[in-house]
């Protein structure tokens, strides 16, 4: 795939992408995601950043990359950095309250702009992941009647339509070898009202395991509900904008899921739902552990170049309907 950066880059394609326009990266470490930014995204991230509850169901946002004028840099890309939001490496953020420069040498196109927010992938050792489209509805107000048109044409040629979501990409890597299974666009869109349940038997296939499954697909309806609850009480208007699952499927992770030992379940947060492993855990203490917990799976809303907060206005209802859909359908994947 190709990119905006030069070779010479320290960031490259990010081979877990599994939709959306071409271009997004991730630097060196795989913390951070490095994807192509319009300015209603950006302003999204940035007035999403006080609003504590609903944060909690996004990427963490780190600022923005702004190359210069087509030509190689290296260093100090902090000094691109635009606004409040200093570009930090994530790992860095965790440790101090500085920012700290990102090292690296950028070559883009001019005017062209990059957010950067927290890989999800980050620690899983086999990610598998899936991007669905959330609501009927996949143009904002600003869209021209042409635009519309095409936005509408497109929902009708897909379950946006008739489900109000739309499952765009899938990626599973096989738990016990390299192999991997990617679902491009043309069969994402041949899907149909009727055909729907294949894609989530394909991002949850049968060699999971009938328990490690059913687990799966329990603890993402709960995070559906959870968010739900929150979404409903935004002042936001949310269009084309993605849910992306992920877990791991590697066996190690897996293994420790089934052996008591090394699951805990951390009650008081949001991430109550979800197994954490820590490989670590018998000789490091309590504080190492919190380091080095990575959790099982994961769901978050991405994609917000249609999306904006809109004060005194809740969520437009096709996105809650879609959410609606998408978890009595998901309910139907839990296995006796
Ligand atoms: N924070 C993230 N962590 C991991 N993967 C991500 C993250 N953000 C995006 N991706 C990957 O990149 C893909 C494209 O992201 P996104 O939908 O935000 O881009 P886009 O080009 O604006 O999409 P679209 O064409 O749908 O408007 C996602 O399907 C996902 O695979
Ligand atoms: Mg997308």
């Amino acid at each position: 795939m190709e990119t905006p950066l030069s070779n010479k880059s320290k960031f490259k394609s990010f081979e877990h992408q599994v939709a959306g326009h071409k271009g997004v990266m991730v630097d060196d470490d795989q913390l951070m995601v490095i994807k192509p930014s319009v300015a209603p995204e950006k302003l999204f991230y940035e007035l999403a950043i006080p609003n504590t509850i609903f944060k909690q169901f996004i990427p963490e946002y780190y600022g923005v990359l702004k190359p210069h004028n087509g030509t190689a840099e290296v260093g100090q890309l902090s000094q691109d950095c635009e606004g409040s939001v200093g570009c930090t490496s994530p790992a860095k953020r965790s440790k101090t309250s500085t920012t700290e420069p990102l090292q690296g040498i950028v070559h883009g196109q001019e005017q062209e702009e990059y957010i950067c927010i927290q890989n999800l992938l980050h620690g899983f050792a086999k990610p598998c992941v899936m991007d669905i489209k959330i609501g009927s509805r996949l143009y904002d107000d600003s869209a021209d009647e042409t635009k519309r048109q095409r936005m509408i044409k497109k929902a009708l040629e897909t379950t946006s339509s008739t489900l109000g979501f739309y499952v765009c990409g899938i990626k599973v890597q096989d738990p016990s070898s390299d192999a991997s299974t990617s679902y491009d666009r043309p069969w994402c869109k041949s899907l149909t009202k009727i055909t729907i349940r294949k894609a989530f038997s394909a991002f949850f296939p049968e060699s999971l395991g009938k328990e490690f499954r059913n687990y799966l697909i329990n603890q993402f309806v709960l995070e559906l509900k959870e968010y739900r609850d929150v979404v409903k009480n935004q002042d936001l208007k949310m269009y084309s904008s993605s849910l992306l699952f992920v877990y791991d499927s590697g066996l190690n992770r897996r293994n420790a899921f089934f052996s008591k030992n090394n699951v805990s379940c951390d009650a008081d947060t949001r991430k109550d739902s979800e197994v954490f492993i820590n490989e670590d855990s018998e000789e490091e203490g309590d504080d190492a552990k919190k380091e080095t917990d990575i959790a099982l799976l994961d769901m978050r809303a991405i994609d917000f170049a249609h999306s904006s907060w809109t004060p005194g206005s809740k969520i437009n209802t096709d996105y809650l309907e879609g959410l609606d859909k998408l978890i009595e359908i998901l309910q139907l994947e839990i296995k006796n």
